[in-house]
């Protein structure tokens, strides 16, 4: 799937998470810091929100190339690297916030990984884990919708990744040498009313993503229109967030 399809993806989930992040970023002092990364930066979303808040440019990284050229030419104002933690770690960088957005949750093995993020965090700096999501506490109503979250949940597990990321957060972060304030960053209530046709490109592109039949995406459009129709859509969905401290 092409970067620009992602993009369009994580601006939506940006949108939905806006009021959680602008607190986070005060919380944590974006503006005033001067060395900001972003890693696991995808189509460069995020980035350029904290590069708007902390007036210089952020470094964006993503292990994928593809990414990382696509956000480079959205957002130019930001510095790039194609790359993971071990390449910064190895070039000895560091810096005054890290953040992450929807990044443990894909990492096959999350603690050696928050171990290395460690490594980066300049003297009284801080890691910012913005969102991570837990789709075990996933709430799709009415019933007959309630096997959406099957679908994320095997995905993100053929990919290697942890659908419950959310949950661990709090032990992996001490674990891996942090103090760390946890919280849930929203629960979020995801309003369909205006957005219908986003939400339906956002399933085709789960479609394309997970791999489920056409007959599967007709039936989720369906189910969701009737129960637009009727008002009774509601998605709960815990994604959590932490601010940091080696
Ligand atoms: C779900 S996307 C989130 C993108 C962006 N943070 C956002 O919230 O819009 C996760 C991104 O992290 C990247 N990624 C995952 N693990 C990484 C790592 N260890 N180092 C760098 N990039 C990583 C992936 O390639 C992918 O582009």
């Amino acid at each position: 799937m092409d970067a620009g399809r992602y993009h369009e993806h994580y601006l939506l989930q940006a949108g939905w998470l806006a009021p959680a992040r602008h607190f986070l970023f005060r919380k944590a002092g974006l503006a005033r810091r001067r060395r900001v990364l972003d890693l696991g930066c995808g189509s460069g979303v995020i980035a350029e929100e904290m590069r708007q808040v902390c007036g210089r440019p952020v470094m964006a990284v993503d292990r994928d190339r593809e990414m990382a050229a696509f956000a480079r030419a959205r957002y130019p104002g930001n510095d790039y690297l194609a790359g993971d933690e071990r390449l910064l770690v190895s070039k000895g960088m560091r810096f005054d916030l890290v953040v992450i957005s929807f990044v443990l949750l894909w990492q096959q093995r999350p603690l050696p990984f928050l171990k290395r993020v460690r490594k980066l965090i300049a003297e009284n700096g801080a890691l910012l884990v913005l969102a991570e999501p837990d789709y075990g506490g996933r709430i799709d109503h009415p019933a007959g919708l309630d096997f959406l979250k099957e679908i994320y949940i095997s995905h993100i597990r053929r990919e290697g990744g942890d659908p419950f990321i959310g949950r661990r957060l709090p032990a992996l972060l001490q674990r891996a040498g942090f103090q760390a304030d946890v919280e849930l960053a929203s629960c979020l209530d995801i309003p369909h009313g205006s957005a219908a046709a986003a939400w339906e490109r956002e399933w085709r592109f789960w479609q394309e993503l997970a791999g489920f039949s056409d007959a599967t995406l007709a039936r989720i459009l369906r189910l969701e229109k009737r129960a637009l129709a009727r008002q009774e859509r509601l998605v709960l969905f815990p994604v959590f967030c932490a601010l940091a401290r080696p």
